[in-house]
């Protein structure tokens, strides 16, 4: 496995290897990231996975500071996956000069549940993701590029953004990876102290209920999810969000499409911990 750090060696790196499949990740790995690796590997001969903690996805009072960097740790976990390429960019690397031109994804996608909650949040996903993009397939002329779906809106966004752009590059998202408990893996799950690790299956828990009940029964949607919000709270997390969505654009449904392609969305705080999941039914 080769670890580059220059957009210039990752290019030296990928010639002649043809179209590659890439995992962008912020590093502290867990087996979500390694599945998505594992993924990638059926969809081309070269993996790249990077490693790049993000300045411009992240709010001045949030854990840009704090956020895990176990460059070693991750790199011998993607060696063990058969990940052919690690690019791990330093900020200047990446962002030579201040990140002035940056990728404004659609407002009515963008500016709402984590946009709502973290505005600016996806124009600096998309801003970097183009960016990786760029380094990655921009000598390889497109190939396959791999998101997990525990970042639900993320996923929806990015896939908007390849399309609006026509990049050649195919999106896969991969099924959440979790715990026995149910709970979501997350890099963020390391911030929780063991009494809130076995609170944390409560978000999961909570999203289950309320697909459950949206299937079920002639409560108002608008209800059902003030009542999961409640629950939650009544556990001791502060949620944001628990809602229900079409699948397609993370609009609301109308209260008669209760059969359509749903996704139940949830963003809450646990302690100082801010987690998000979510469930398609
Ligand atoms: O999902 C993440 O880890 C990040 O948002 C991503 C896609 C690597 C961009 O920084």
């Amino acid at each position: 496995m080769q670890i580059v750090h220059t957009i210039e060696d990752l290019r030296h790196a990928l010639a002649g290897r043809g179209r590659p499949a890439f995992v962008p990740t912020m590093g502290n790995l867990h087996a979500g990231h390694l599945a998505l690796v594992r993924e990638a590997r059926r969809h081309a001969d070269t993996t790249v996975a990077s490693i790049f903690v993000n300045r411009l996805q992240f709010l001045p009072h949030e854990d840009f500071d704090s956020y895990p960097r176990t460059l070693q740790d991750d790199c011998e976990q993607l060696e063990a996956q058969g990940c052919g390429i690690v690019f791990a960019p330093k900020e200047q690397d990446l962002y030579p000069q201040p990140q002035t031109y940056k990728v404004q994804p659609d407002a009515a996608l963008a500016d709402i549940l984590e946009g709502q909650f973290r505005p600016g949040f996806f124009t600096g996903v998309c801003t970097v993701v183009m960016k990786l993009f760029a380094c990655v397939f921009g000598s390889t002329g497109g190939g396959v590029a791999v998101f997990g779906k525990k970042d639900y809106q993320q996923l929806l966004v990015i896939r908007h953004m390849v399309q609006q752009f026509a990049l050649p590059i195919s999106i896969i998202g991969l099924e959440t990876e979790r715990a026995t408990d149910g709970l979501a893996l997350s890099s963020r799950n390391a911030y929780l102290s063991a009494e809130q690790r076995t609170q944390a299956r409560a978000l999961s828990q909570q999203l289950q209920w309320l697909a459950h009940q949206v299937r079920e029964g002639a409560v108002p949607l608008a209800q059902l999810e003030a009542q999961a919000m409640a629950q939650l709270s009544a556990q001791g997390w502060q949620p944001d969000y628990l809602t229900v969505r079409q699948r397609h654009d993370l609009q609301c449904p109308a209260d008669h499409a209760r059969q359509a392609p749903l996704v139940a969305l949830g963003a809450a705080r646990l302690g100082g911990t801010r987690l998000i999941d979510n469930l398609e039914f």
